[in-house]
């Protein structure tokens, strides 16, 4: 049924992903797509002093990417936008276990999203032009 090269925690996470979910109170909402397969996500975040306190994900795609926005979550959660920032595509495909060479470019909607999360927390606190 799974691609033989999944590690036991991108099955886990695709079998039952973490902080699933649209959040109508989210202070920013970050975005990615994939041209080249149609998957996209969307990443909800709830920021309180500078850090992420709450995420959640709405995700269509292939197994790694919904194991990859799951993954993106729980790595994201609590961290300060700085920390979150400094989060690779690397670095949750490392956290699932690694990724088969051809599901890498997955990680990267999970790492990309929450980029575009973290821009739009920073452009919503400063403030604005007179
Ligand atoms: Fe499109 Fe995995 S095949 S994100």
């Amino acid at each position: 049924m799974f691609n033989e090269a999944y590690s036991n925690l991108v099955i886990e996470h695709f079998m039952s992903p973490r902080n699933v979910g649209s959040m109508p109170d989210a202070d920013a909402v970050g975005k990615a797509g994939d041209p080249s397969c149609g998957d996209s996500l969307e990443l909800y975040v709830k920021i309180r002093d500078n850090r992420i306190i709450r995420i959640s994900f709405l995700a269509f795609g292939c197994a790694a990417a919904i194991a990859t926005s799951s993954m993106t979550t729980v790595l994201a959660e609590g961290q300060t936008l700085d920390a979150a920032r400094c989060l690779t595509d690397q670095d949750i495909a490392e956290a699932l276990g690694g990724l088969p060479d051809e599901k890498m470019h997955c990680s990267v909607l999970g790492a990309a999203a929450l980029q575009n999360a973290i821009d739009q927390c920073e452009k919503n606190a400063r403030p604005a032009q007179t």
